[in-house]
């Protein structure tokens, strides 16, 4: 079996499940269906989406590729091993209720995890009870320069870390999350988990969808480090950016978290006696986009082989961003009062 390729299936063939493998900028495979078609242990076998456009494009990437409208009638037929999740928002508890159902022992979700707590929390009794692996595609936490940048940080790359700011666009579930999570995924060993949040409301309108706004937060951790998540318009420039101020210099991750600068402390050109940061970074890493969704189809066929093997990017973690999420949302709500996160 370990030498057949694993049968996968992807439902839901849009711009992240399908569309972007042909943008020509994008660091290949781009998409769910490039990533399970490159990827050498696996074999797309067939995607499922309500829009049969889908169905002429994936045979741009493989002809033998089976199409279908009918999730349920896909997995009853291929009977697949690992299925991909991309569909939109609303429909990912549905869709992922419905793999479980199934029974998949492997599941990649795309962000987020379901539409609100009560249905992540069904989600997460659901994994646990049928021993399902779920793995959510909070992509930097499969991206290896900021996993080598989370190891450096925790052995004291920039010495102790002080403050974090970090910035965004468009709608504070959809991006903000991954802000969020990145958050978490660095300072988790550094400084515990999140404790408590202050929201605020953004006065610029900046750009996001009706139902997702654009909100500012203070998120505090339970050894005191405090990190600021900052809007900005997508209408302007698109941005990823995280200041990290330690006692003994600077990381900037910045160009969509492509680059990862280190500023060190210099003696203070201009005054005696004073030390201060370089002004030029020194780029830590090689600047070019990763193969993250390579290092996340051999996450899923790790978590199908291997009993020991762990989801880099776990429902629960997923969950804990969206309580983080809904308690800024509320905060920002309340004349930014504090909120303490329940875990
Ligand atoms: N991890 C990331 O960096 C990242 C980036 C972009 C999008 N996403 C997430 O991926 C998901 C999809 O986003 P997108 O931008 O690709 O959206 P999209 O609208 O381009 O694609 C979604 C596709 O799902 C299909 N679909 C919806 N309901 C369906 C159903 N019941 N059965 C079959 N097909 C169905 C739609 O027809 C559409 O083709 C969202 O949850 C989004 O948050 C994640």
């Amino acid at each position: 079996m370990k030498n057949k390729k694993v049968p996968v299936c992807l439902l839901g063939a849009g711009r992240i499940g399908l569309y972007h493998e042909f943008d020509k900028k994008r660091v290949k495979p781009a998409s769910h269906a490039g990533m399970w078609h490159k990827y050498q242990k696996t074999n797309l076998r067939a995607i499922c989406d309500i829009n049969i456009k889908s169905k002429k494009i994936i045979k741009k990437i493989d002809r033998n590729v089976k199409f279908f409208t009918d999730p349920s009638k896909m997995l009853d037929q291929i009977k697949p091993k690992i299925v991909s999740i991309a569909t939109w928002k609303d429909t990912h508890f549905k869709m992922t209720m419905l793999c479980i159902k199934k029974g998949i022992k492997v599941i990649v979700l795309e962000k987020p995890l379901a539409n609100n707590i009560k249905q992540s929390k069904e989600l997460i009794y659901q994994i646990k009870k049928n021993k399902t692996k779920v793995i959510v595609n909070h992509r930097r936490r499969f991206d290896d320069e900021i996993i080598k940048l989370k190891k450096q940080l925790e052995q004291g790359l920039i010495g102790k870390i002080l403050q974090v700011s970090s910035y965004y666009v468009y709608g504070l579930l959809t991006t903000g999350t991954h802000v969020i999570d990145t958050l978490r995924f660095l300072f988790k060993n550094i400084a515990g988990e999140v404790d408590h949040v202050f929201g605020f409301k953004n006065k610029f309108k900046n750009f996001s969808s009706k139902d997702d706004k654009n909100y500012d937060a203070i998120i505090c951790f339970k050894n005191g480090l405090k990190a600021t998540i900052q809007s900005l318009n997508m209408k302007n420039y698109d941005i990823f950016d995280f200041y990290i101020y330690g006692s003994k210099g600077k990381i900037l991750i910045t160009g969509i978290g492509r680059n990862i600068l280190n500023f060190k402390i210099i003696k203070s050109p201009e005054h005696e006696g004073f030390d201060e940061l370089q002004i030029k970074g020194k780029n830590i890493c090689k600047s070019k986009p990763r193969k993250q969704f390579i290092s996340l189809a051999e996450n899923a066929v790790n978590c199908l082989y291997k009993k020991s093997a762990e989801p880099l990017c776990t429902a629960y973690d997923s969950y804990i961003d969206m309580i983080i999420i809904n308690s800024i949302t509320k905060s920002a709500n309340s004349n930014s009062k504090k909120i303490k996160i329940k875990y």
